[in-house]
């Protein structure tokens, strides 16, 4: 079932673009499959492609049903909205995406109040938020009903997150009356790193968003997987949100294509991750998944010269910036960043 696509295309600029896995675009064969997708109106819950893959995710995190969304936002924040009642809290670290990049979203759609601590690197301690997690029923405080943990963690440079962590989190949540929620963007890439099966990350929350957009390689498309009632809840919510499609089938087939080709490949994502490191003088022990960070360079002017040469970088502030290695940058791809990047930093410095 899972096997290489080696079928992916070229840049059409020749271009080697490691601003983010995002950056994708579906292969051949994934355009193949969207193609032939048998397809029904979604909303009427009829599209056969998208129930499958509905089912599929469900199983894969250990849930009890799954709900197709057009983005890892929207997955995001109807599963916030689902552990969270508007004037309630939800903590998350400072960095995380859900907090960081999602346009507050969480309050100016659903009244949901939020609170930050600071994980450096964005690595979980559940220590750290169990002792900022606040009670219901106290009449000065503002409870705190969801905690948001991000695996990988994108700020955190791909970094994933400490089974040992999750667990302790987790379980202490269960006496505590709080639900996690996971935002697992690049889960996938958490779970080839550590061998952690995807079911276990699933259980470990009780609403977690996934997405196949990321390096997964599909064009669009999150899944969002909690309990039955609460799927039943989030359907309504995206309804709402007007991300009730029709036969979205044609998305779900590029998702469903990239679980049986993409997922076991993101090993070699990781490898070239590890590989630029190297040639760059990164760390390689920061370096888990698919993401490189290089700090302490002037990052707009690092940017600049390597685009000039064909090779695009993330900046994620002004000294530092980001290469994400992806589907479409094969290891020729690699080496060359590598020579760019590294002569950009020496006339540079
Ligand atoms: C960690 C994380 N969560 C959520 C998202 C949101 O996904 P989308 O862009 O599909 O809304 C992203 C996007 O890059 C992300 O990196």
């Amino acid at each position: 079932m899972y096997g290489i696509d080696t079928d992916r295309p070229t840049d059409a600029a020749g271009a080697v673009d490691l601003r983010s896995d995002t950056l994708t675009r579906p292969t051949a064969g994934m355009r193949r499959a969207m193609a032939e997708a048998e397809v029904g109106d979604d909303v009427y819950r009829e599209d056969p492609t998208v129930n499958a893959l509905e089912e599929r995710v469900a199983e894969l995190f250990g849930h009890e049903a799954a709900l197709f969304v057009p983005s890892g936002t929207m997955g995001n924040q109807i599963g916030l909205r689902l552990v969270c009642e508007p004037g309630q809290e939800v903590l998350g670290d400072a960095d995380c995406h859900v907090l960081t990049y999602e346009m507050g979203a969480a309050a100016a759609l659903f009244g949901l109040s939020s609170r930050t601590v600071v994980s450096p690197g964005g690595r979980l301690s559940a220590d750290q938020f169990i002792a900022q997690v606040r009670p219901h029923g106290d009449w000065h405080l503002t409870p705190t009903a969801a905690i948001a943990v991000e695996n990988t963690h994108n700020r955190g440079g791909g970094l994933v997150q400490p089974l040992a962590e999750l667990q302790e989190l987790f379980q202490w949540s269960r006496g505590a009356g709080v639900n996690v929620h996971l935002d697992g963007a690049r889960v996938f890439n958490a779970h080839v790193a550590s061998g952690v099966p995807l079911s276990t990350y699933g259980r470990l929350a009780d609403t977690a968003s996934v997405c196949l957009s990321k390096g997964l390689g599909a064009p669009a498309g999150s899944v969002l997987v909690a309990n039955a009632d609460r799927i039943a809840a989030g359907r309504l919510w995206r309804k709402r949100l007007g991300g009730g499609m029709r036969q979205v089938g044609v998305l779900a087939a590029a998702m469903q294509y990239a679980l049986d080709h993409h997922l076991e490949r993101l090993a070699e994502d990781h490898e070239h991750a590890r590989l630029l490191a190297e040639r760059l003088g990164v760390d390689p022990e920061t370096v888990e998944t698919n993401m490189v960070v290089v700090q302490g360079v002037p990052a707009p002017a690092v940017a600049a010269a390597a685009k000039a040469q064909g090779v695009l970088v993330g900046q994620v502030s002004a000294d530092r910036i980001r290469l994400v290695t992806h589907l479409d940058v094969d290891r020729a791809g690699i080496d060359r960043a590598a020579k760019v990047i590294t002569e950009v930093l020496r006339d540079l410095r």
